[in-house]
Parts: C-alpha cells; sequence; structure tokens
C-alpha cells in the first residue's frame, strides 16, 4: 500500500509501547488511526499525546469477539471504511511451561492467538468488501523466531503461530490487494514486562488498575518499530526485523534446523512430483503477493 494518507489503520493495544509507536507514525504520515486497548488509563494517556483530529480510541479487549464486532462497526461509523489491521497486543505470564496451568495457557493463547483470529475474522470481510487493497500487520515477537527461556514459553508458542499464521495469510490476501507482514522485535522500551500482571486482571476480572509503571528501559524506541512498520507496508514487505542484534542467533538456528535434514534421499517419484508442484505454487503465491502494488 504505497500511498497511506487518508487510510484508516485499526491497532490493538495501540494505546502503549509498540501500538502506540506504530499509532504516532501512521498519524503523522496522514493516516486515520483507530487506537483499541484494554486500559483506559493508557487510552487517556495515548489520547494526551496524540493530535485529536484523525485518531479515534475505543476500550476493547481482543479476546472478546461480540465487543472485536461492535469496534469494526464503530470504526466504519466514525471513519467509513478500514484499510490497515495491526494485530498488536501481545501478553505473557510467569509459570515456566513445563509448569503452566490451563489458566496460564488459557490466557496468554486466547489473548494473543484468540486476539489475533478475532481481529482478522472481523475485520478481513471489510477490508476486502471496499476493494481499496489494505495490509495486515500481525506481532509476533523474536520468540516467534528463535528458542526463549521456559517462563516465556506459552508466550513463545503464540508468537510461532501468528508467524506462521501471517506468512500463510499474505499468500491468501495477495489477490484481494491486501498485504501482510509479521512484526518481530527483540527489546523494546515499553510497559509489557512490568504490566503483564495488570493486564490478567483487566482482562480476567475486569478491574481496571489506578497507577502505571515504569517500562523497560535499554529497549529500542517504539516508534523506532512504528516506522520501521509503515515502511514494510509501503513496501508490502514480508517480515518485519527492527533488531539486527538478532541476526546472527537466527542463522545459527535455522543452520541448526537444516544439518538436520538428510543428504541425499530416496524417496518415492510421485511423491516428489507432488511436492515439487506444491512448493512451486507457493512460489506462484509468493511472488503475486510481492507484487501486488508493482
Ligand atoms: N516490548 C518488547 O520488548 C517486545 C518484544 C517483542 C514483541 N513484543 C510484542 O509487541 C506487542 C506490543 O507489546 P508492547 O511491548 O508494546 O507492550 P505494552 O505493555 O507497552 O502495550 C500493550 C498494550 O496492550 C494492551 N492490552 C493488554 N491486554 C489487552 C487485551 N486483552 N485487549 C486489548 N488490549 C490489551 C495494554 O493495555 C497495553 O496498552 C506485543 O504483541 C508483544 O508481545 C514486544
Amino acid at each position: 500500500m504505497r500511498e497511506v494518507s487518508g487510510r484508516v489503520a485499526f491497532i490493538t493495544g495501540g494505546a502503549s509501547g509498540i501500538g502506540l509507536g506504530m499509532a504516532k507514525v501512521f498519524a503523522r504520515a496522514g493516516m486515520k488511526v483507530v487506537i483499541a486497548d484494554l486500559l483506559r488509563r493508557h487510552l487517556e494517556e495515548a489520547a494526551a499525546q496524540l493530535d485529536g483530529a484523525g485518531v479515534h480510541l475505543i476500550e476493547l479487549d481482543v479476546a472478546d469477539r461480540a465487543a472485536m464486532a461492535r469496534a469494526a462497526e464503530e470504526t466504519l461509523r466514525v471513519f467509513g471504511k478500514v484499510h490497515v489491521l495491526c494485530n498488536n497486543v501481545g501478553v505473557s505470564q510467569r509459570n515456566p511451561v513445563d509448569e503452566a496451568t490451563y489458566d496460564d495457557w488459557d490466557y496468554v493463547v486466547g489473548v494473543n492467538l484468540g486476539g489475533t483470529i478475532n481481529g482478522l475474522v472481523t475485520f478481513l470481510p471489510r477490508i476486502k468488501a471496499h476493494g481499496e487493497g489494505g495490509h495486515i500487520v500481525n506481532t509476533s515477537s523474536m520468540a516467534g523466531m528463535i528458542p526463549v527461556p521456559a517462563f516465556a514459553g506459552i508466550y513463545a508458542a503464540t508468537k510461532f503461530a501468528i508467524r506462521g499464521l501471517t506468512d500463510s495469510l499474505r499468500l491468501a490476501l495477495a489477490p484481494h490487494r491486501i498485504g501482510a507482514s509479521v512484526l518481530c522485535p527483540g527489546m523494546t522500551r515499553t510497559r509489557a514486562i512490568t504490566a503483564g500482571d495488570q493486564y490478567r486482571a483487566a482482562h480476567t476480572a475486569g478491574t481496571q488498575p489506578s497507577e502505571s509503571r515504569d517500562p523497560i528501559g535499554h529497549g529500542m524506541d517504539p516508534q523506532e518499530v512504528g516506522e520501521r512498520v509503515l515502511e514494510a507496508i509501503r513496501r508490502n514487505e514480508p517480515y518485519v526485523f527492527p533488531h539486527g542484534e538478532f541476526k546472527e542467533e537466527v542463522r545459527e538456528h535455522f543452520e541448526e534446523m537444516l544439518a538436520a535434514f538428510p543428504e541425499a534421499q530416496r524417496a518415492d517419484p510421485l511423491r516428489l512430483e507432488g511436492e515439487r508442484r506444491r512448493a512451486e505454487m507457493t512460489r506462484r503465491a509468493k511472488a503475486l503477493a510481492s507484487a501486488i502494488d508493482d
């Protein structure tokens, strides 16, 4: 989507951190922005940082399908259309993956993967309907690329899923002139780590916390991540990896996997022919996806 000015973006978890970084960058580029977020206090703080014109705020828990549908309708009422969907909410929890409870799994999977699915099922028909094209940005993580410590195991499961989902979605959406990118940040200066428990309480019990917590101090500036996302939307790039320090670790991880394949293998020719055709179809779909704005 080379021309973004005047286009409408819907960003989940948009009132803090990376989502707010995207919102600020999008608004500066002339886009209309809907910020949807669970916490009223974050929405109020975000509103104070953004010029009111062209920005609309909605209180939303992404795991709530009915509320997601209402938020989509509100977006159309306010801005007429929606072009860009950023499924950005992501939460974690503290139990090691081998000791996690069903509640831990249900919470993180329900919000991260469930919220992304709810965004797609709700918004894709509305983006397809106007025929002007669009773009989907799903926020994964470096935890969706490489192994992470035990406490982040459930989080990683959802982030790997979001990456795989986006790869497939990109191919499916190309005929509709809708692009798709997966965002995999490393450490970014947001509230993510310190406010996690507040998000779980607000999601589970509907409590709105009154005090703010400090962000992690050493990460990348969320607006820098937002700039990379906007560039990826304009160029329809499949992958957004803002943090260069991960490149070697990703290479090592993928080389370890490549080394696990057999060098040469006798196989049923029909099986090989089937895979050759499937791989060719994927290549063609990828080429179509890369060319939608040419
Ligand atoms: N900060 C990092 O270092 C980092 C690294 C990799 C990936 N990420 C990913 O970036 C995304 C954004 O995280 P962030 O770091 O900006 O965090 P953040 O805590 O600063 O912002 C997240 C926002 O999401 C909102 N939220 C939480 N639960 C919600 C729900 N159920 N429904 C709607 N809104 C909800 C919060 O109120 C908050 O405003 C997440 O998907 C996260 O996994 C962050």
